[in-house]
């Protein structure tokens, strides 16, 4: 009998991988289509890693200086949710900042996909924030509901129930409370069959011809067997921050061929989830490319809101116990938190006394987090709860509270919203706004170049051609400088 031949390396490195249990772990995922946080290497869903996803699209965290500046230059205390960071990274708020200590124009746009029309408060924060901007800033703001974007995104939906999706949301989104006088809400396929949109078609087509399918594919993973509304459809959500998509808003014709070049200059500020970047890098990156070029859209990046199931997860339309849905009543508020909502405390009351609970990993606490305004309250919880003081069920019940008030309140507004108060949102029309009344940085003072946005000279006159060239270059030239300034800054 001869010697059994010893294993090949080979034969080994599969032995011992057999034997060790295979690693669970994979990455998070964001993108406008799937959120799915990471997974450690025993299966367990991790927390999503805001820094990270910051870094990789190199966004720019939000930091106490800026805040401070937003503080000084509108005259508003930071909204609770910059100063918790919920809202975490922006692109160019500085540059907004500017505009508005100019006393410039500028246009507020945000959006929703109706995938279901069940919002729940996943759905209405962005909502709400973007209100308390509308209300700090007084500038007009535009709402796209793309049911277009979800009917091609989604295989089972249908067109018309779709439509009623956006419908409905509108109504919900009406009741948070926005200036009919300032806001134009529409959907998209309501909206891009009106007659109204020829500029927004326009440019929808100016901009389809700019990019290439290698850029969405490289931008969305899109491939080959994706459909093709799917590869067309970034284009409108893009283009839906131009102000020249609206002429209407300023009271100028729709009807003509001929875009605003004035208007295309106006900047645009975007809140919005962390997951729709990818659209707004595909704008930031060609809006200079336009004929009438637009400046970079501003944005301000959420968070996800954590699901009651606790971090890693999200809230989900069609999951009831995942989220507080706005139709609650004011039983299930309370047994959702109740019974489904992740507990940071301890198995017993005698252990809870002993060992504290962890805020951090709290639902309730978490929630707490997002509708209580006192930070000191906030922090006196967190502490309370920590040395085992503050029991869970107590944290519960502050959660309770503040959550049926701010869904019965939601519930009330909702009722008084009317079909014709929905198609008073929806109408395409002038809007009125006041802007900045104050501006600190006084026109005269402006530099040449600066804050030419609606084409206008120093004094509020329109501008000849020739000075709008000379000063588009001096703008850029001092944009350029800026940039080197910043770089250098960076090395150091
Ligand atoms: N694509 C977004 C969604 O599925 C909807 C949307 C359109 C949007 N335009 C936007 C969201 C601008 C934020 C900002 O929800």
């Amino acid at each position: 009998m001869t010697e059994p031949e010893p294993p090949s390396v080979a034969a080994l490195s599969v032995a011992e991988t057999a034997t060790e249990p295979v690693s669970q772990a994979t990455e998070q995922t964001i993108d406008p289509w799937n959120v799915q946080a990471g997974v450690d290497a025993d299966g367990k869903v991790k927390e999503f890693d805001y820094a990270a996803i910051s870094q990789q699209w190199a966004t720019k965290l939000i930091d106490d200086a800026l805040l401070e500046r937003f503080e000084k230059v509108t005259g508003h205390k930071p909204h609770r949710w910059l100063r918790r960071r919920l809202f975490f990274s922006h692109r160019d708020l500085d540059l907004i900042l500017d505009t508005y200590e100019r006393g410039d124009d500028f246009i507020l746009y945000t959006g929703r996909g109706p995938s279901s029309d069940a919002m729940h408060i996943g759905h209405t924060i962005p909502f709400e924030f973007t209100k308390w901007l509308q209300d700090v800033f007084d500038v007009p703001l535009v709402i796209m509901l793309t049911d277009d974007e979800k009917y091609l995104f989604k295989e089972k939906l249908k067109q018309p129930e779709v439509y009623e999706f956006a419908r409905q949301n509108a109504k919900d989104i009406i009741s948070i409370g926005f200036d009919v006088k300032k806001t134009f809400m529409y959907i998209d396929s309501e909206f891009f069959t009106s007659g109204y949109n020829r500029h927004f078609s326009l440019n929808t087509t100016e901009f389809e011809k700019l990019i290439t399918n290698n850029q969405v594919r490289g931008a969305f993973g899109f491939d080959g067997s994706t459909n093709i509304g799917s590869n067309a459809f970034a284009a409108k959500q893009c283009v839906a921050a131009f102000a020249s998509s609206y002429p209407f808003i300023w009271g100028q014709d729709h009807k003509t061929y001929h875009r605003s070049k004035q208007l295309a200059a106006i900047p645009c500020f975007i809140p919005c989830a962390i997951d729709q970047d990818p659209y707004f890098r595909l704008l930031r990156e060609n809006c200079g490319r336009m004929d009438q070029s637009s400046p970079k859209p501003a944005l301000i990046h959420s968070k996800f809101l954590t699901a009651l199931q606790g971090a890693g997860g999200k809230m989900s339309a069609s999951v009831s116990t995942s989220a507080i849905f706005m139709s609650d009543s004011e039983k299930q508020v309370k047994n959702k938190i109740s019974k489904n909502a992740f507990s940071g405390g301890q198995e017993t009351m005698e252990l809870h006394r002993e060992l504290g609970g962890n805020p951090d990993i709290d639902v309730p606490y978490q929630y707490i987090s997002y509708f209580e305004d006192d930070d000191e309250k906030l922090t006196r919880l967190a502490a309370e709860y920590r040395s085992g003081e503050l029991l869970t069920g107590e944290m519960k019940k502050e959660c309770i509270d503040l959550m049926t008030s701010y869904v019965k309140k939601f519930q009330d507004a909702r009722a008084k919203v009317t079909d014709e108060i929905l198609e008073e949102f929806l109408r395409p029309r002038k809007l009125e706004w006041k802007g900045n009344q104050n501006p600190t940085v006084k026109k005269e003072d402006k530099k040449e170049g600066e804050g030419d946005a609606a084409g206008l000279d120093a004094d509020g006159k329109p501008m000849t051609k020739n000075a709008m060239k000379k000063a588009a270059k001096l703008a850029e030239a001092e944009k350029k400088k800026k940039e080197k300034a910043t770089a250098a800054a960076a090395k150091v």
